[in-house]
């Protein structure tokens, strides 16, 4: 009995002497405990740094899928001259101008497009004249492009235009050099290092075309048709195109005034396009 009582008495000693060393323990065990803290104090930053790293990685997907929203074939993209873009509007068109078989067996093309091929002469010219706004003169108003285009030193207006006219420009160049003896106008200008040598205009011209057609990369499937033992290629399929009359249309009404431009008129200022 007295031996469990003092057993009892030992094991209160024990706890006794084991919370004293429970108590120096926490006193000696602070650092330890500091450093629970540290790691607490890390966890949050690093808890915070990646709410804020997630919150502004989700604004720039958010806005880069705003982005994605307006900047389209549609919209126009970034690249596009900015007053342009409002003048976009998609249209689906059938191309004409396709080769087609007679019953005959001959091959003939359809009437579309006529107006810009054939013989030279001056309606055909004037059918291209009326595809090449070309250049385009714009205002501070209309559209920012200081430093990065020449403006008149009369006007201030900025010397622009839009790309689909350069490579309509470079088409046309190679249609007249079909016709050179036609097109001596063009193609014989010693003084204008745009024309001087025809050959360099027109390597200029394919590769241009070139790039421009990879660029729009249109990808409206080719169809075939048997026709006896030939596979003709039908090109009268649909395309979804930019309304071109549209932006035609508004550009013609901001083309270069160039009777109004006296450094050019006189000689002083010359285009090399
Ligand atoms: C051409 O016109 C511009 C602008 O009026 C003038 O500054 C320049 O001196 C003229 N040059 C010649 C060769 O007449």
């Amino acid at each position: 009995m007295f031996g469990a009582l003092y057993r009892i008495k030992m094991d209160e000693e024990e706890n006794e002497e084991k919370e004293n060393l429970l108590e120096t323990d926490t006193t000696t065990i602070r650092p330890p405990a500091k450093r629970n803290n540290q790691i607490l104090r890390l966890l949050f930053i690093i808890g915070v740094s990646l709410n804020t790293l997630f919150g502004i990685l989700g604004i720039f997907t958010f806005a880069s899928f705003l982005n994605s929203g307006k900047s389209s074939y549609e919209n126009g993209f970034d690249t596009d001259l900015e007053p342009a873009r409002e003048k976009i509007d998609l249209i689906v068109k059938t191309f004409t101008g396709g080769v087609e078989l007679d019953d005959a067996g001959n091959f003939y093309t359809d009437d579309g497009g006529h107006e810009y091929v054939g013989p030279p002469g001056p309606e055909v010219d004037e059918a291209w004249e009326t595809l090449l706004g070309l250049n385009l003169d714009l205002d501070e108003d209309e559209v920012v492009l200081k430093g990065s285009t020449f403006q008149w030193p009369e006007s201030g207006n900025y010397f622009t235009g839009i790309d689909v006219y350069h490579s309509l420009h470079c088409l046309n160049r190679l249609r007249q050099a079909i016709y050179p003896e036609y097109y001596t106008r063009i193609f014989n200008h010693p003084s204008d290092p745009s024309r001087k040598n025809h050959i360099e205009t027109l390597d200029h011209c394919i590769n241009h075309i070139r790039q421009a057609i990879q660029c729009h990369a249109d990808l409206t499937p080719m169809e075939w048709r048997l026709d006896g033992n030939k596979i003709i290629l039908k090109t009268n399929t649909q395309h979804t195109c930019r309304n071109f009359e549209q932006i035609n249309g508004w550009a013609l009404s901001k083309r270069t005034k160039f009777e109004d431009i006296h450094s050019w008129r006189n000689g002083s200022l010359q285009i090399v396009d």
